[in-house]
């Protein structure tokens, strides 16, 4: 049986979207009561107390174990995660398909560690102070992650490389739709994208901001 735990949410991160369709999938999610600090104005420059308390890198998801430990960042959430419920697990456990699926995660939490950087150079930053070549640099990144994901076969299963990216792709519709980063050239990850996003788990943590 699992214990309770807690979970700091909050409503646009990708890197919690991440957790939340894990726990969907391995229907665990009741088991996790959430912390939303979508309102909290938690941002690079504006810390939350709650969340530095458990978390001294001030940063979401972060989960609060039975026993008050916090563990932190998602790739350490979702693999603690995937030990606690009694289905298949999302990351194999050894050999090539396990080292295949963190690589695949690498690369898809860099496409949106680049799309978090970026929207801070683009909205947060003094419009004085922007720096065209960081955010370009952001960009670039993330055109090349993405070209990199569509060579390759994606699975239609959910384990944590495929909600990895699933998750990302969504995350530019959502802060870079106006940016074409992806849809207009890859139809393959389009329609791979747009089958994976029909997953209960996908649609029941569409962002709601
Ligand atoms: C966002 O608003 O895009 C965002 C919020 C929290 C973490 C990452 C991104």
């Amino acid at each position: 049986m699992l214990a309770p735990m807690q979970l700091f949410v909050s409503a646009a991160s990708p890197f919690v979207r991440k957790i939340l369709v894990q726990t969907h999938e391995c229907g665990i999610d009741e088991r996790i009561e959430r912390i939303d600090l979508s309102s909290s104005g938690l941002g690079p420059t504006s810390p939350v107390a709650a969340l530095d308390e458990r978390n001294p890198l001030g940063k979401i998801p972060a989960l609060i174990l039975d026993d008050g430990r916090a563990l932190y960042d998602s790739r350490v959430i979702a693999e603690y995660l995937d030990t606690q419920h009694e289905g298949p697990l999302l990351l194999p456990p050894s050999g090539e398909a396990r080292f295949e699926t963190l690589r695949r995660i690498a690369l898809a939490d860099g496409v949106c560690d680049a799309a978090v950087l970026g929207r801070y150079e683009s909205v947060l930053r003094p419009e004085s102070l922007r720096w065209d070549e960081f955010l370009e640099g952001q960009l670039r990144k993330i055109r090349a992650a993405v070209a990199t994901l569509a060579t390759e076969t994606l699975p239609e299963r959910a384990d944590l490389g495929t909600i990895a990216v699933a998750v990302a792709l969504a995350y530019l519709d959502l802060r870079w739709g106006d940016h074409d980063l992806w849809r207009g050239t890859h139809p393959g990850l389009v329609r791979w994208h747009a089958a994976f996003s029909e997953r209960p788990s996908m649609k029941a943590t569409e962002p709601r901001l």
